[in-house]
């Protein structure tokens, strides 16, 4: 599995991140403009926080998280109420090869941000197609371009850049590709917006804080990659410093995109 924010403060990050201007729950549906209903998927659910929210703003009959980490399942328990706790269950899967007892068993199967940390999307994607019933909506929320889009002229923070395009094995470009694979995939009616997300201000200051939680959560996986603790705090401070410059640039795009299987 390529996702590496094993760590605990994971949680912590993904659960404030949804009130942040950037990567704000609400607006997301609001946008995704999907009247849930049903029984619902969240593939790769987290700390549930999607989870939670579909269940307090629409009607529908139950929520499942499909989860690769058994850590976050239990954080993701740990946050329910009891009222939650009847309409919204965990379980522990791997997207890429989802166990067939989940097969055309939903109204909706949605996934948020997940997508961008597999090896392979365009499988994952057809394992959650498979778990709609026909007429099913499946809806994604993913990104193109985070972390990677910020542009700098450094040669040092450009070295440290290259380094890590060739060799991470997941793919933060997944967001445009999105449509295209659901139509390959067989689905209809397909419906995509993409957004610029320009950080600059308070939208810059939060994604910086957002990059110090995951380089905290990313900490093994970055050593690992970099080989000693000396690199990787070069890399880490080299990445803050150039993300605080107001002439460097970080952009990238959200695509929210929806298709029906039939
Ligand atoms: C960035 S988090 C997003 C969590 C949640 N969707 C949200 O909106 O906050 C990505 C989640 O996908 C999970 N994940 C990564 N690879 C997975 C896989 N192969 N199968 C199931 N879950 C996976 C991770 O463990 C993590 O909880």
């Amino acid at each position: 599995m390529a996702y590496s924010l094993e760590d605990s403060i994971e949680a912590e990050r993904l659960e404030e991140q949804v009130f942040e201007q950037n990567y704000n729950i609400a607006q997301e549906l609001k946008d995704l403009n999907v009247s849930f209903s049903g029984n619902i998927l969240d593939g790769g659910s987290g700390t549930g926080v999607l989870c939670r929210y579909i269940n307090s703003h629409y009607q529908i009959e139950k929520v499942d998280g499909l989860e690769f980490s058994a850590l976050r399942i239990r954080q993701a328990q740990d946050l329910l109420s009891a009222t939650e706790k009847s309409k919204i269950s965990f379980f522990e899967g791997d997207l890429l090869n989802i166990n067939s007892d989940f097969y055309e068993k939903y109204d909706h199967v949605v996934s948020r941000y997940v997508l961008e940390h597999l090896v392979d999307a365009p499988q994952a994607l057809q394992q959650l197609i498979k778990c709609l019933k026909p007429g099913g909506t499946l809806s994604i929320i993913e990104l193109d371009g985070v972390f990677f889009n910020l542009f700098s002229l450094d040669p040092q923070f450009n070295r440290y850049m290259d380094k890590l395009k060739s060799e991470v094995q997941f793919d933060l470009s997944v967001g445009k590709k999105i449509p295209a694979l659901m139509y390959d995939l067989g689905l209809k009616n397909i419906q995509w917006e993409a957004q610029l997300v320009s950080c600059q201000g308070k939208s810059l200051d939060e994604e910086i804080k957002n990059t110090q939680k995951r380089f905290q959560a990313l900490k093994n996986f970055l050593l690992n990659f970099f080989g000693n603790e000396k690199e990787t705090e070069e890399f880490e401070k080299v990445y803050l410093e150039e993300m605080h410059k107001s002439w460097n640039t970080l952009t990238f795009t959200k695509y929210i995109c929806k298709g029906v299987k039939f």
